[in-house]
């Protein structure tokens, strides 16, 4: 991240904040994917968002703030668990669901009573975030159930000549979306696992339910399917992954690739949840374009740093 010179991106920055107020929208990066930003408070540039991605009316999207943005300005009401998990995490790769406040457009929260909201740790998104001043709406800068972004290159993948003005700030160093946990009925709840774990959340914040039983919120990245190659993926053991020697296929293993396999391409992945995580969407990626029918990516463990690699996982396998 060091690499990233604010002083280089200086007059790239003036331009995207000012495609920002035209209501245009710009591509930026975060620490966790990269982000299709739009003025939160402009209802014409949420459209654009929701167009170009090709997402469901009914989604609701993330508000981007700068580090000393004030949350009053976005929620009716934060509550000392919450509190907590901010000063804990903030600028960082954490979203929360909160009581909005009046104002906040319903094209920004589908509707509901609650808004999203990250300050995230990425120093261009913070400097663009500080020079346009305002909220940004911000949704993975993916098609809608694709793969997210990880560099500036798959932001041009994602939309071709229909991409927008795009700030390059290298590769993501978390690689997985935020962690989402929202204040409803009086209880924190996660809604999307991140990098971010269960127990260092809760260290701080105290108990964190991960289930609802009563009325769902939408969270678009928690339908089935999601985070998506075009080729068929499937999740299996290591045994599972040998003994299949038909076909054209594709593997993303924890293992060295054995000298007996019948893999088109074989990756190997780290072991490590954390370097897993950071490669994960750029690797899904290579394996997609490589031409296959299958994609098999071998179970990772059980244990809670691997919980939001599972996740997606499980969804980019759910077809
Ligand atoms: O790391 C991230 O969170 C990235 C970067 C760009 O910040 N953003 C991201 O946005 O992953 P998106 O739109 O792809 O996923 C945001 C998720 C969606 O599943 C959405 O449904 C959920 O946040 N969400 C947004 N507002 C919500 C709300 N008011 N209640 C419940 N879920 C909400
Ligand atoms: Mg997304």
């Amino acid at each position: 991240m060091s690499k990233i010179s604010l002083t280089a991106n200086a007059s790239l920055i003036t331009q995207a904040v000012d495609a920002l107020r035209r209501g245009a929208l710009v591509a930026f990066p975060t620490e966790t994917v990269y982000g299709l930003g739009g003025d939160a408070r402009n209802l014409e540039a949420i459209q654009r968002i929701y167009a170009l991605k090709g997402r469901p009316l009914d989604h609701p999207v993330i508000v981007h703030l700068a580090p000393d943005a004030d949350l009053n300005d976005w929620v009716s009401e934060l509550p000392p668990a919450a509190l907590a998990l901010a000063d804990a995490f903030w600028p960082g790769p954490l979203t929360l669901v909160l009581p909005r406040a009046p104002g906040v457009l319903d094209a920004i929260t589908g509707g509901q009573d609650t808004v999203a909201l990250r300050k995230p740790a990425h120093p261009l998104a913070q400097a663009l975030l500080s020079a346009f001043g305002g909220g940004l709406a911000g949704p993975s800068a993916n098609r809608y159930g694709r793969i997210s972004p990880t560099s500036a290159a798959h932001v041009r993948e994602e939309f071709g000549a229909q991409a927008p003005l795009i700030l390059d700030g290298g590769d993501c160093t978390v690689g997985l979306e935020s962690t989402i946990v929202g204040w409803l009925d009086g209880q924190l709840v996660q809604l999307r696992p991140g990098q971010l774990s269960l127990s260092e959340l809760s260290r701080v914040a105290g108990p964190i339910v991960t289930s609802v039983a009563t009325q769902k919120p939408r969270v678009s990245g928690s339908h089935e399917s999601h985070y998506a190659p075009r080729t068929s993926t499937s999740l299996l053991n290591f045994d599972e992954i040998l003994a299949i020697t038909t076909g054209k296929f594709a593997v993303l293993s924890l293992s060295t690739a054995p000298i007996t396999h019948k893999a088109a391409l074989w990756l190997q992945a780290p072991d490590d949840a954390m370097r897993y995580g950071q490669q994960l969407y750029a690797t899904l990626r290579q394996l997609d374009a490589c031409g296959c029918e299958r994609i098999l990516v071998e179970r990772v463990p059980e244990g809670d740093d691997w919980a939001a690699i599972r996740d997606r996982l499980t969804r980019a396998a759910a077809r």
